[in-house]
């Protein structure tokens, strides 16, 4: 019996679908945005979209180096020297999976490239997306750089600006990867405008030209 209700309550409140959420970041604005992105897709649908959200495990080998050069310059040091550890996530027990990152030097840090490609995500590859994150307004190579590193192009891509309220456009991209996903409703195909017939113009009477006199 005991077994029963749990088989029960699992089918009833079981989430739709579940969705691996791997990202880099080094200064907490990718995290944030992963962490409303993994909100959004929670409210998605009625059960909810259930995402594992995976933080890459990047690190500076030469602290004693970091320690030396200036506070301005490690951010730079870091992202210019970091080693990201291949997740033990497979791509292939998941639904969907999102990639997420910090724009570095106009494209996605060449460090979390390398593990992206060591990853297999052909199980997946018509459900993956990408989301940056970035001071200025362009995500540059960074969605590109995800197909060369994979050979998959994303079913969608987003971009966090710093500082800029994107929670409008966090919830549609949890509504686009839910289309993606067959457990949200395609959006309406708008009715194509009626054809009004033209009124026909009357041809105006041809007026012979009068030859002055
Ligand atoms: C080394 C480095 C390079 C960066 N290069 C760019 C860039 O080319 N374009 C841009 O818009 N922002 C750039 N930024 C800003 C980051 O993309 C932005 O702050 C990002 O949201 C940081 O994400 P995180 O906090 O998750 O690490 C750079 C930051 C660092 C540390």
């Amino acid at each position: 019996m005991l077994s029963f209700i749990v088989f029960l309550t699992t089918v009833l409140f079981a989430a739709d679908k579940k969705v691996l959420i791997v990202y880099l970041s080094q200064t907490g604005e990718t995290e944030k945005t992963a962490n409303q992105l993994k909100e959004s897709l929670s409210k998605v649908t009625e059960n909810g979209i259930e995402s594992t959200l995976v933080s890459l495990d990047c690190h500076t080998e030469d602290e004693t180096a970091f320690k030396k050069i200036a506070l301005y310059a490690k951010s730079a040091f870091r992202a210019a020297t970091a080693v990201c550890t291949k997740p033990t996530e497979n791509p292939s027990d998941y639904d969907a999976v999102i990639v997420g990152g910090p724009v570095w030097w106009w494209t996605m840090p060449k460090q979390e490239q390398n593990v992206l490609g060591e990853m297999d995500f052909s199980a997946v590859k018509d459900h993956v997306f990408t989301f940056a994150t970035a001071g200025g307004k362009t995500p540059g190579s960074f969605h590109n750089a995800f197909t060369t590193a994979t050979g998959i192009t994303p079913s969608g891509t987003f971009l966090a600006r710093n500082g800029v309220d994107v929670t409008d456009e966090i919830a549609q991209f949890a509504k686009k990867i839910g289309q993606n996903l067959g457990v949200v409703a395609a959006d309406p195909v708008p009715e194509p405008e009626p054809v009004v017939e033209q009124e026909s113009v009357p041809e105006p009477p041809v007026v012979e030209n009068k030859e002055e006199i």
